[in-house]
């Protein structure tokens, strides 16, 4: 077995632990990151794509932004679309000034990927077999197998990066965690094609045939979506079918300016609300979908990931560098507070945009009434606005 050291040990290199470890690495911390996958399997994975303030920040932080700034769609409002019109949410007008920008996650990952490789930090792919030791005492280790042979790695701190599928929450006895979940009772079967956007801003339909969604990549690649049955499978939709769906879906001006084409990726996501409590055990933090999943409407799921990586950077810079264990003693709390609210308007606004099966004709006109009232009060569309790009970090 050979041994390695380092102060951080990663595992996962998705969006979570590709950004903590650039962060450390500019702060001068080591790390070392352990992945199962390969880097194009990891690029294969298509993600939502709209990035708040605070998480541009962060990658401007981490170095990774000068392509973001060249390429991102700065987006200063998105439309709801029901009863056959559509009504913008003036995102910026609303929440003083504010935007999202528009850059996939697969961007994002690549422009990680190459900050990492460009500054020769270590990252082992194609890992087995992760094993985390010793995490309730101070000299934690991480163990794997990789071409045949078994390693280690000791270290100071783990970081539990790997997503809802991963070991590092999986290592916590069960006792010591808290799960809270929602598993809701459709899919969204998601469309990426190289057309024409059908408008400028993102478009959230709600719909008696089911929700739609209408985003964008860059202005000549399109991210379409409609909620679909649990069961379903991607070879049950023909591109023709689901250009079709989308079309009845949209305001009847939308439907005719919809470009369509041959679909590049399409898969079907199911939509959860997961999280669980805490997120720090000794020396092992969670991070990311590690820690918590929320279902895609509004897209918070990378801007949580960059959240808990903004609180969990900063713990270990505040131990290395001030000595203070404020930050890691803080960590789990300050995160599940931001987590929380994201996991509430997300959920509220899966509600208030799916078709839920359950909830019949007095649903409907419930969800109708609150969709006029969002389009005509100030106060409500403003709740949706501050969410939707994203609460400030004091809050
Ligand atoms: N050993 C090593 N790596 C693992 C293991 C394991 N046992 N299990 C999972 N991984 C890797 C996965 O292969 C993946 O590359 O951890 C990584 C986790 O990445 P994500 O699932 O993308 O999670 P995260 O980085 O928290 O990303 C959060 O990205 O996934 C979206 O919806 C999510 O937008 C959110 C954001
Ligand atoms: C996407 O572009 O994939 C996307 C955008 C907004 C969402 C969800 C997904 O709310």
């Amino acid at each position: 077995m050979t041994t390695q050291r380092t102060q951080v040990a990663i595992i996962g290199a998705g969006p979570a632990g590709l950004l903590l470890g650039q962060l450390l690495h500019r702060a001068g911390i080591a790390n070392i990151i352990v992945e199962r996958q390969d880097g194009a399997y990891i690029l294969g994975r298509i993600r939502a794509g709209v990035l708040e303030q605070t998480t541009c920040d962060l990658l401007d932080e981490a170095g990774v932004g000068a392509r973001l700034h060249a390429d991102g769609l700065v987006h200063h409002g998105i439309e709801l679309c029901f009863g056959g019109a559509r009504h913008r949410i003036d995102l910026t007008g609303l929440t003083g000034g504010k935007h999202v920008t528009v850059y996939g996650q697969t961007e994002v990952t690549r422009d990680m990927m190459d900050a990492r490789a460009a500054a020769g930090l270590t990252t082992v792919y194609h890992a087995k077999d992760a094993a985390l030791h010793g995490f309730d005492g101070d000299t934690p280790r991480v163990t794997y197998s990789h071409a045949g042979a078994v390693h280690e790695i000791r270290c100071d701190f783990i970081a539990g990066c790997d997503g809802y599928h991963g070991v590092s929450r999986a290592s916590v006895p069960p006792a010591a965690l808290s799960i809270f979940e929602k598993v809701y009772p459709f899919g969204w079967l998601g469309v990426l094609a190289d057309t024409p956007p059908v408008a400028h801003e993102l478009i959230y339909s709600n719909h008696e045939r089911g929700f739609a969604l209408c985003s964008m990549r860059s202005t000549t690649r399109t991210r379409y979506y409609v909620q679909c049955a649990l069961h379903d499978k991607v070879e049950q939709w023909s591109d023709t079918a689901f250009w079709d769906e989308l079309r009845l879906r949209l305001d009847p001006q939308a439907a005719q300016a919809l470009v369509t084409g041959p679909s590049i990726e399409k898969s079907i996501a199911p939509l959860r609300s997961f999280v669980a409590e805490p997120m720090r055990f000794g020396t092992l933090f969670l991070a990311g979908d590690a820690a918590h999943i929320v279902p895609p409407t509004g897209a918070k799921g990378l801007n949580l990931a960059a959240s808990d990586v903004r609180f969990l950077s900063r713990a270990f810079i505040e131990h290395y560098t001030e000595r203070s264990r404020a930050g890691i003693d803080h960590y789990s709390e300050r995160c599940l507070r931001r987590i929380w609210k994201a996991e509430r308007f997300s959920w509220w606004f899966t509600g208030l945009m799916h078709r839920f099966p359950e909830t019949g004709a007095i649903g409907q006109k419930l969800q109708r009434a609150e969709l006029d009232y969002l389009v005509g009060s100030t106060a409500a569309s403003t709740a949706l606005a501050e969410n939707y790009v994203g609460l400030p970090f004091e809050v």
